[in-house]
């Protein structure tokens, strides 16, 4: 099954379930991140057909993408979409955004090296700098683009107004924002604007970063580097009204025959505008996992049946 994603008039082609990379070298993101299970989780998605991966430089500051342009060696680089993101900056006192038209052009050409390939497919603002207009970022960007170095462009982590700032030419193509069963508030403006615009939405955390697998209890500790222990929908009494909503789940699941993860997924391609998810892997089983949603159907019942179990979180009801 293949969509084709970003805007109209420029195509590409992509299996609805990506690979998002965060924890393919990421081992700033995670604890006990291993290269070669990383790169074996790689080559494993591209040898099912998955022919979208999502990076960034924050991922182990430059390691993810490093993997991923030893592993794509070994592949046709041609047939992947290569979507990586570029914002932050290293410095003697901390990590900054820089949107600066300079600093983009050096972390770009960064990733270039490090993915060993002379263009990328999709390139993202990874947020906005609040120190200059994202216009300024966004014109970077559009340089880039007609100087054959990015195919399209993307933002990520912005408001509305923000992404109306940046789309003012119609420069965007993707948006890249936090969407799940769980998380729904881009049902608010952000996806309503996205396709009437035309805009590609990508959910990130489509799997609500692990929630949704349905493995976690609430023994389960977040500890260390781990990013997970800073995201609300895994602290206090979030994480366990979410634990037994993904106990529900579980019901639905079992009775179609397949995991809580490829029900998640399969429930986002169902929704108007969700043309591909990215949901991260640490192994090849869970890539494995991730690629049943391509065999689910889900009626209107079962629609109903997942609503009434997040009715609570649902934007519109709100
Ligand atoms: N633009 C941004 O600011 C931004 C932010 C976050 C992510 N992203 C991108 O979006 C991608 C997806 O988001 P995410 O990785 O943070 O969250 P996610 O896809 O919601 O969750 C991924 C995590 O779920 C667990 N998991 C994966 N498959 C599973 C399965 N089949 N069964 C059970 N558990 C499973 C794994 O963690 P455990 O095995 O440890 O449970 C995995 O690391 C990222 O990889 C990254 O490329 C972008």
């Amino acid at each position: 099954m293949i969509k084709t994603l970003l805007s109209e008039n420029k195509k590409i082609d992509v299996l609805p379930i990506g690979l998002g990379a965060n924890a393919i070298g990421g081992y700033n993101i995670f604890n006990n991140i291993e290269d070669d299970k990383g790169k074996k989780t790689l080559h494993h998605a591209l040898e099912r057909g998955i022919n979208f991966i999502d990076t960034a430089f924050r991922y182990g500051n430059g390691h993810s993408e490093e993997l991923i342009g030893e592993v794509l060696k070994e592949h046709n680089r041609e047939q992947v979409v290569i979507a990586t993101k570029g914002a932050h900056r290293l410095t003697p006192n901390g990590i900054i955004m820089d949107g600066s038209p300079a600093y983009l052009r050096e972390t770009l050409e960064n990733s270039l090296r490090r993915l060993k390939t002379d263009y990328i497919d999709l390139f993202y603002l990874h947020y906005p700098d609040k120190t200059i207009p994202i216009s300024e970022s966004i014109g970077a960007l559009e340089t880039f683009r007609q100087e054959g170095k990015i195919r399209y462009i993307g933002v990520s982590n912005v408001t509305l107004a923000q992404l109306k700032e940046a789309n003012q030419n119609h420069s965007i193509n993707a948006l890249q924002y936090r969407y799940s069963l769980i998380e729904r508030d881009a049902e608010d403006q952000l996806l309503p604007y996205c396709i009437k615009h035309n805009i590609s939405f990508i959910p990130y955390g489509p799997l609500s970063y692990g929630l949704l697998g349905g493995k976690y209890t609430p023994d389960t500790v977040f500890q260390g580097n781990d990013w997970r222990t800073r995201l609300d929908v895994l602290k206090g009494k979030q994480f366990i009204d979410n634990l037994q909503r993904v106990e529900q789940l579980k019901i639905i699941a079992n009775k179609k025959n397949t995991s809580t993860a490829a029900l998640s997924l399969a429930w986002l391609l169902s929704q108007r505008g969700i043309d591909i998810v990215i949901p991260g892997a640490k192994s090849p089983e869970q890539v494995s996992d991730h690629l049943l949603a391509l065999d689910i159907s889900l009626t209107n019942q079962d629609l109903d049946e997942i609503d009434a179990i997040f009715n609570d979180l649902i934007y519109s009801k709100k």
